[in-house]
Order: structure tokens, then C-alpha cells, then sequence
């Protein structure tokens, strides 16, 4: 093998992967969308499945994106069935990644039909939260509903006044209780829509990882490297 080679690492191991943004309907031809491209999601999948992995790929809204080979694509629409679709296929995974933007909130009330203009303003759109597919997920697990090896949360920090992108990472971890979280530096022209991504890789074992400016590939590779480290040690 040549040392470029990818590690065939990840033979035998099934991953569960969920990419790009989910739409919420407000009628036959609106939604409530992110600008997330699928892009990190698909590369972790593309990545995965060099190494050895069983692929399945949840896509949500995503850019033009190519299938990447030997992956098992599921396509959703709304967050609800993201939800579904994930706590089925979650069970008996060894990686459950959760990369796709799940919108918070949902219109509460989806128009059967196209919603008409009107000589007055609108109506405001009423909203509801959207349940918390990484959450139930690691609640499904800790009641012993489903069996996971590694749950692992995406997080798209912005630093403020008293707290830096690491310590919002830090908290998110705790607080979704997953084993891993890739925490993502966003801001001006960084994470969203752009080829390249930063960040740290967070997990519920105290390690920290810095991951370089640089492709999504790399961040994937980065966070494999670790998912098959921590898969061999159990
Ligand atoms: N997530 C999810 N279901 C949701 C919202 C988020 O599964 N309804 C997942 C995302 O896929 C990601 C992780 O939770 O892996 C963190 O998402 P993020 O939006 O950063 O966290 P929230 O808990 O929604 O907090 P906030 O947006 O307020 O920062
Ligand atoms: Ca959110």
C-alpha cells in the first residue's frame, strides 16, 4: 500500500451518519430551511466507506452533492423525519454522527394549501421546537432502548463576551450527554457553505483535540481516526 492509503480501519463497523438541513413546511411551497450544504456529512461518509465502513448516509436538504460510493443514502425532509428515520437506524450502530442541521423550530401550523397574498400583512408565523434528534437518541440509549457504541453531536460555535468557541463546546457536550462532539468554529465565511472547516473534537473522556484549518475531509479523517481508536479499546 502506498502512503496515501486510507487506514482500512473501520471494516465490519456500521455507521450512521446524518447530513444537511432539514426544511419545515409552512405550505405546499414554503419552508423554514438553513444554509447548511451537507457537505461535512458526506464527507464523513465518503471517508467511512474507504475504510472499511457500512454506510448510511440520512440526508436532509443538501447541496448538488455526489452519493459517494458503496453508501446507503436515506433521503428526509422535515426534522420529524430525520427523527424517525434515525432512532431506527441508530440501533446496533457503532457510530451514530449527527452532522445534518436540524432546524429548532417548526411552523405549528402547516397550510394544506398555498398560502394566499393578501392587501393585508401577514399573519406572523407561529413556531414550535422540533424534538432533539441527538438528545433522544442518547436517552433512547440510556433507557436501554436502542445500542449505540459511539453517539457522536456536531456543534457551530461562535465565541461572545464570556465564553470562547471551546467552552461553548465544552458545555454543549455536557449537555446533549454524547460520547463525542466535533465542535465547529463559525463566523464570517467559515463553516457554512465553504469547503473548509476548524475546530476542536471534544470528548466525554476528557480528550481534546485541536482539528487545523482546513477540507472537511480532513476534519472526517480526524474524527474516524478517533471513532476507531475509542471502537477498538471497548
Ligand atoms: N440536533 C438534533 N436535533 C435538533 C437540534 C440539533 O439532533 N433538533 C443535533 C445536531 O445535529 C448537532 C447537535 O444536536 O449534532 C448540536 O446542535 P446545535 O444546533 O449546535 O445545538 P442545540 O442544542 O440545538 O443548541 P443551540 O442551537 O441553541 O446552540
Ligand atoms: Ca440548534
Amino acid at each position: 500500500t502506498s502512503s496515501t492509503a486510507l487506514p482500512w480501519d473501520l471494516e465490519g463497523r456500521r455507521v450512521v451518519i446524518s447530513a444537511g438541513g432539514t426544511r419545515e413546511s409552512l405550505d405546499p411551497v414554503r419552508y423554514l430551511g438553513n444554509r447548511s450544504s451537507g457537505r461535512q456529512g458526506y464527507a464523513l461518509a465518503r471517508i467511512a466507506a474507504h475504510r472499511g465502513a457500512d454506510v448510511t448516509l440520512v440526508a436532509a436538504h443538501t447541496a448538488d452533492l455526489i452519493t459517494p460510493a458503496g453508501v446507503r443514502l436515506i433521503k428526509v425532509g422535515t426534522a420529524e423525519e430525520m427523527r424517525s428515520v434515525m432512532l431506527a437506524e441508530a440501533d446496533g450502530a457503532d457510530a451514530v454522527v449527527m452532522a445534518a442541521a436540524v432546524a429548532d423550530f417548526k411552523p405549528v401550523n402547516r397550510v394544506e394549501h398555498k398560502i394566499k397574498k393578501t392587501e393585508r400583512d401577514p399573519e406572523p408565523v407561529a413556531l414550535a421546537r422540533n424534538p432533539d434528534i441527538l438528545a433522544e437518541i442518547v436517552e433512547a440509549r440510556s433507557a436501554g432502548k436502542l445500542s449505540a457504541s459511539l453517539i457522536v453531536g456536531f456543534a457551530a460555535e461562535t465565541g461572545d463576551a464570556t465564553s470562547s468557541v471551546l467552552d461553548h463546546g465544552r458545555a454543549k457536550l455536557a449537555r446533549k450527554g454524547c460520547d463525542m462532539l466535533v465542535v465547529n468554529a463559525v463566523g464570517e465565511g467559515m463553516a457554512f457553505e465553504v469547503e473548509d472547516n476548524s475546530g476542536w473534537l471534544l470528548g466525554d473522556d476528557g480528550t481534546e483535540e485541536r482539528i487545523a484549518f482546513g477540507a472537511k475531509s480532513l476534519l472526517a479523517s480526524t474524527l474516524w481516526d478517533s471513532v476507531g481508536r475509542r471502537l477498538s479499546d471497548q
